[in-house]
């Protein structure tokens, strides 16, 4: 069903009560509202209302066995969702909560099917974006949030990119500014015997490690059953994407000359520098060389490369080690067709 959807600015600091609450009712009464976290926007619904979590997935073309992240604002909001915590659980939740890491949980009979895509567990986080804490707390329920995007593309990153992708579809946007890390929470899954990290994220594996121990990563065993959202194809721009190696600057000027040969409009994203071109076929993003940075304006870039009409993103990979292994996660997804 096709609806009005209203975009509004909220101060990131000192979000507008009125507005929170209106936003709330909209949650209550079963509509959809897209708010900024502090990794990318979420497009929320009220976790313990099965009809109103079920629109997420028409609303983004998500596929319904994809099971979507719990947002709470207290540990008190837990105990409708989980009927154990296990103890490996509480020193993350004290050092990183609230923060960007996921948790996966055994669930309890109050999370429905629509939530977990039919699975036995949840997953749950406290976003520490304080729009998103007002409005959790406006609820008084959990709130359901995958990101805010068309299954498939660049997460949003602005309240705007949510417009362009969910316009029509959703009720409400609150539109809190640019978020602050720009890629999403890390999923790691504590309901099997040894903790594994589902989704590299911007808490990482080094950060986890003194916590946890050993982790299965990512890549191995059955994890691809365990966690959906991995099947998919993801994170893309409408461009294709290739990588080439760190420094490889021969790799891009060969694909550049290559392209434009043909007349293919190309992107490039690199940390090193480019000789000027002076071709229109050829738009540069010098991208920044601190990788926090680098993930704050991945998502964004990739969607403004699609706006001018880049046919070809060619992206230089980055080093895997802090938030750069959640970098290249992303970027392999992007690329794989
Ligand atoms: O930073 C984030 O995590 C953002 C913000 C909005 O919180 N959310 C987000 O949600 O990225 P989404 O739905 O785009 O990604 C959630 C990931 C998916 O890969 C999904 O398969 C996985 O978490 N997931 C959710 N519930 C799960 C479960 N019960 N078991 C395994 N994986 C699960
Ligand atoms: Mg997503």
């Amino acid at each position: 069903m096709r609806r009005e959807t209203l975009l509004i600015e909220v101060s990131p600091t000192q979000p507008d009560l009125a507005v929170i609450n209106r936003a709330a009712d909209i949650l209550r009464g079963g509509g959809l509202v897209a708010f900024p976290t502090e990794t990318v926007y979420g497009l929320g619904a009220d976790a313990l209302n099965p009809d109103a979590v079920k629109k997420i997935f028409s609303a983004k073309h998500r596929p319904t066995d994809n099971p979507m992240i719990v947002h709470v604002a207290a540990l008190e909001d837990l105990r409708v969702l989980v009927d154990d915590i296990s103890t490996e659980a509480i020193p993350l939740m004290k050092q990183f909560w609230p923060g960007p890491l996921t948790l996966i949980f055994r669930k309890s009979r109050q999370v429905s099917d629509a939530v977990t895509g039919g699975q036995e567990t949840v997953a749950v986080r406290m976003p520490r974006n304080i729009i998103a804490l007002a409005l959790i707390r406006a609820l008084g329920h959990p709130i359901a949030a995958p990101s805010a995007n068309l299954s498939g593309r660049p997460s949003p990153t602005t309240g705007r990119h949510v417009l362009q992708d969910l316009k029509g579809e959703i009720d409400m946007i609150l539109d809190g500014g640019p978020v602050e890390v720009g890629v999403e929470s890390t999923v790691l899954d504590l309901s099997h015997r040894l903790p594994a990290i589902l989704r590299p994220g911007s808490v990482t594996w080094e950060e986890l490690e003194p916590f946890i121990g050993k982790v299965v990563p990512a890549a191995e065993g059955n994890l691809l059953k365990r966690s959906p959202g991995t099947r998919y194809r993801h994170y893309s721009p409408q461009a294709r994407v290739t990588l080439v190696e760190l420094a490889d600057q021969k790799a891009i000027d060969r694909l550049i000359a290559h392209h434009t040969k043909k007349g293919i409009k190309v992107g490039i994203l690199s940390r090193q520098p480019q000789s000027l071109h002076s071709n229109i076929d050829v738009v540069v993003r010098s991208m920044p060389q601190d990788l926090k940075v680098y993930a704050m304006q991945m998502f964004a870039i990739m969607r403004e490369l699609d706006e001018l009409g880049v046919d070809e993103m060619i992206i230089e990979k980055v080093e895997e080690k802090g938030i750069g292994v959640a970098i290249m996660d992303r970027l392999r997804r992007a690329a794989s067709r």
